[in-house]
């Protein structure tokens, strides 16, 4: 009898090896190689001979086209439309609004577009359309999960763009492995790739995410995609995020927002307030900044609470911001500010949901906690930027003008910026700019005392 070959397949990376292992040697996950049978690959090495190496400036750049999708706030995470012949991975939290999303996007594109689904009916889908008002004669489905046949309709319909919901579902058959291994992952994306490569085709993968946060085999499908797009945001909240996290046709910082409401997802095509509370009177704990996100400025409320710790080690809690960058930031508050912060638990929340890595918002940070841990109110309409130094000091940030005129045009009277910026201001601007060297500079005029 023929012994069946196993490997072990990490399914983060998709690193293999031929026994099981607790840590992945190469992306240094823990317990992730999971089982899987060894299969005949094919060998796919094309007899290449006829390709020779070309002259740089004999290259001609085919000149860029895209589709428009006519979702602006899709069109900009994709850094301006649908670039042609691109391959896109969209991932997300199960239920956060990818088929949704995707389904309007097929909607909107005025060209022949295959949406392959292997995990909901006709019907579903049809009721997710009316829900949506998409009744488009371009638009077509396949309830498929077998590439083979997926390949044949595509070869049939030859549509411009193929939508595939999701890779974990779909399956070779002439794999042995079942559908969601990293092993068919990567065959059933790589056999598609080669066919939208070769029929000139766009094609989207929808990939759902793993409870640690990850797409199933995302580094496998990262290097082998053109974009990658992932949902952000909190499920139970109404609107939802869109940020690129790879782009090879533009820029990896923009993000998209929209609201899912009960007609599908809408653009908010102007977030500049989107994350602020609808309260913004003097609160113990809020402070609002101003972020960049891309090339759009953002205002976000921070918050910050301080509890007293009475037993054990205390509680740092971050969501949507760096915990160990809030570790130095207590750090620097404790040396600078003489604040006994070492016995206090310390949460910060920024509203939405949002993730920031954007330093501008460090100053933000340290007057939430401040104005927690002291319980001193922070004065109303006043935004904080600027980033935080070991010692204290407040650093130049990128984009100050595009800040400080998103705070003037959203009624704010004060904006507190890094000094440094200051010779950066390019106009007079009505909102009362006020520079800042340290932290210890800030603390007596932004906040009220009880
Ligand atoms: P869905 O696109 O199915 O999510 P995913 O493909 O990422 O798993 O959308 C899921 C949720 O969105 C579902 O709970 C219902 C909600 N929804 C709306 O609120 N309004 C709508 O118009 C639609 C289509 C869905
Ligand atoms: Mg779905």
């Amino acid at each position: 009898m023929q012994k069946i070959k196993i490997k072990y397949v990490c399914t983060n990376c998709g690193f293999e090896s031929p026994k099981w292992l607790g840590k992945c040697p190469d992306c240094g996950s823990w317990n992730t190689f999971s089982e899987e049978k060894v299969s005949k690959t094919k060998n796919n090495q094309q007899t290449s001979l006829n390709i020779k190496p070309v002259k740089i400036t004999d290259i001609k750049i085919e000149t860029e086209e895209r589709i428009i999708t006519n979702i602006g706030e899709y069109d900009r995470v994709m850094g301006g439309g649908i670039m042609k012949n691109s391959i896109t991975l969209v991932g997300g939290d199960p239920g956060i609004g990818k088929s949704t999303l995707l389904m309007q996007v097929a909607d909107k594109i005025n060209k022949t577009v295959l949406y392959v689904s292997a995990e909901e009916s006709a019907n579903q889908i049809k009721q997710r359309a009316n829900r949506t008002n998409i009744n488009n004669e371009h638009l077509y489905v396949l309830t498929s999960p077998e590439v083979e046949i997926i390949i044949e309709k595509i070869k049939e319909l030859k549509p411009e763009l193929v939508i595939i919901d999701s890779i974990q579902t779909i399956y070779l058959s002439s794999l042995e492995n079942s559908p969601g291994t990293v092993t068919q992952i990567k065959e059933c994306a790589q056999t598609l790739i080669q066919e939208a490569k070769s029929k000139g085709f766009c094609l989207i993968f929808i990939g759902h995410v793993t409870k640690e946060g990850n797409i199933a085999g995302p580094m496998v499908l990262e290097h082998m995609v053109d974009t990658v797009l992932f949902f952000e945001g909190d499920k139970n909240l109404n609107f939802r995020i869109i940020r690129s996290l790879k782009n090879r046709f533009g820029s990896t910082n923009e993000i998209g927002v929209f609201q899912m409401t009960e007609s599908g997802l809408v653009e908010v095509k102007n977030p500049g307030e989107f994350f602020l509370s609808d309260e913004m009177e003097e609160v113990n704990g809020s402070v609002v900044t101003a972020v960049m996100e891309g090339s759009r400025p953002i205002l976000l409320e921070v918050q910050a609470l301080t509890t007293k710790n009475n037993f054990g080690i205390p509680q740092r809690v971050a969501t949507g911001f760096d915990l160990r960058k809030l570790s130095i930031i207590v750090a620097v508050l404790e040396k600078r500010l003489n604040l006994k912060l070492s016995t206090a638990n310390i949460f910060i929340n920024m509203v939405g949901g949002i993730k920031i890595d954007d330093p501008a918002a460090d100053l933000a940070v340290c007057c939430g906690i401040i104005s927690s841990f002291l319980n001193l109110n922070v004065k109303s309409k006043i935004v904080v930027v600027g980033e935080i130094g070991l010692s204290g000091e407040v650093r130049a940030v990128t984009d100050i003008n595009k800040r400080i005129s998103e705070a003037e045009k959203l009624g704010f009277e004060t904006i507190y910026i890094p000094k440094q910026n200051f010779k950066n201001i390019e106009k007079k601007f009505i909102i009362n700019v006020i520079p800042i060297k340290n932290i210890k500079d800030i603390t007596k005029d932004i906040f009220y005392s009880n």
